[in-house]
């Protein structure tokens, strides 16, 4: 007997195998039981009919809890209507470990009775589908990377100074010094693209954000190139390229778990290269002109990113902010140094800003003023402010953030469900 994967169930159509995994849900009447059967890799349906197997062994399909953990032998056969394309005629079974009366039941429950119980509803086919391709996303951008020639570097988590804002930071004691736990790699990035040419990291990052909104976590994963000698129109050219190939990968390998999340893959089938561009000021005028309240140098909220996102069929880089509303270390547009050369790239559907990126500024005397003006304290910049003392080029990076993609890419309504396990606001169990 050959033991598989249900995800390999295609190569043994005909033959006798053996699955070892879970009892999903039973359906069951005199004569025949229905095992929904879950082994990790998929969920197939084994059909135990009584007058086929011994007394005993249907007795026990029927008897078996929820969520026990078991071994089931069987003939593979194909069956149209199966969302695998297979079916297991069931010849025996073997109870490894039986379950308690399980809590997740078929009918509808509070989704925060389910996320006390994220360690067992991420074994549900909802789940399963959306971190499935959470981690297919996460290969397709490392494949996208390393084939470009990045070099994966790993940033400090802890940090004594902040990256990206001061108003953010979980703080932390370290021995006798406060620290924070990083909210981007990027500085460090920084270094390191001066180092190796093209690097990228991949890691958590953290933001004490007292939001309560779809679209944010405390902790969530950011992937971060950033690349020596490269202009922000070079920058925005290879986001779209990493976005269009992760796309396309998903759309290639994840049919099965598309389907399980019914997700309307015909919007996903246009995100293709190149995405439109749009300046921040045409963003403000598109938001005046539809008669929604935004003044010129407010930051845009969910409403308005879901607006200038309709307008468009595919992801939009709105580029051009003011740079009072960005990061430090933006470089300032040449035409018009209130600006900067930096673009935030928005997903249709309303989900919003899933990167934000911009050229660095490499001029030493310009970023130590605006490290000045910040308020930023500058001893602990002085590394940073080296980078642009020895042997300085126009450089650029960008952060895309890990589960507002998944969150697009699978069409779901809230991000708590992209990670494995969510830290929101009210949250930090299981
Ligand atoms: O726009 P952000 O803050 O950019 C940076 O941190 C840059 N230093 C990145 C870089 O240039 N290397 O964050 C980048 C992305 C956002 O576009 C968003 O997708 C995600 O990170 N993000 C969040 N995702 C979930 N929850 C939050 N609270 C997030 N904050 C940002
Ligand atoms: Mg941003």
């Amino acid at each position: 007997m050959i033991e598989t994967k249900i995800r390999d169930l295609k190569n043994h159509e005909g033959r006798e195998v053996l699955i070892r995994g879970w009892l999903f849900n039973k359906r069951s009447s005199g004569k025949i039981a229905f095992l929904q059967l879950r082994d990790g890799t998929g969920f197939v349906q084994g059909v135990a009919v009584k007058n086929e197997l011994p007394e005993e062994v249907f007795e026990l399909c029927k008897e078996i809890s929820q969520e026990s953990s078991i071994e089931v032998t069987g003939m593979v056969r194909s069956d149209e209507r199966a969302p695998s394309g297979y079916e297991i005629s069931v010849t025996n079974v073997k109870v490894v470990s039986p379950s308690d009366e399980y809590p997740i039941t078929k009918k509808e429950h509070g989704i925060e009775f389910l996320m006390d119980l994220r360690h067992l509803w991420m074994r549900h086919p909802r789940q399963h589908a959306i971190l499935t391709i959470r981690a297919g996303i996460n290969r397709a951008i490392r494949e996208f990377l390393d084939r470009e020639g990045f070099i994966l570097v790993e940033p400090p988590i802890i940090t004594a100074n902040s990256c990206e804002g001061t108003t953010n930071l979980f703080e932390l004691d370290y021995f006798d010094q406060k620290a924070y736990l990083t909210q981007t790699g990027q500085l460090y990035n920084e270094a390191a693209a001066l180092a190796f040419g093209k690097v990228y990291s991949f890691g958590p990052t953290f933001r004490a954000e007292k939001s309560k909104t779809r679209r944010h976590l405390n902790e969530f994963w950011m992937i971060e190139p950033e690349m020596a000698y490269f202009d922000h129109q070079d920058n925005m050219k290879l986001q779209e390229r990493m976005i269009e190939y992760i796309v396309g990968t998903v759309l290639e390998r994840h049919k099965t778990e598309l389907k399980t999340l019914k997700r309307d893959t015909g919007r996903l089938e246009m995100v293709k290269a190149p995405f439109p561009r749009i300046t921040y000021d045409d963003a403000v005028k598109m938001l005046k002109k539809n008669g929604l309240d935004f003044e010129w140098g407010d930051d845009f909220g969910a409403p308005d990113e879901t607006y200038i996102a309709e307008q468009f069929d595919r992801p939009v880089f709105v580029e051009k902010f003011p740079s009072r509303i960005k990061a430090f270390y933006m470089e300032p547009d040449p035409e018009n140094n209130e600006l900067i050369l930096g673009a935030d790239l928005l997903a249709p559907e309303g989900y919003g800003e899933i990167i934000g990126g911009s050229q660095r500024i490499h001029d030493y005397d310009l970023l130590n003023k605006k490290i000045g003006e910040e308020g930023l304290p500058i001893e602990d910049y002085q590394w940073y402010l080296d980078l642009r003392r020895f042997g300085s080029v126009p450089h650029s990076g960008f952060g895309l953030g890990l589960e507002r993609t998944v969150a697009w890419v699978c069409g779901i309504d809230h991000i708590r469900e992209t990670i494995p396990f969510a830290r929101t606001l009210n949250r930090i169990t299981p």
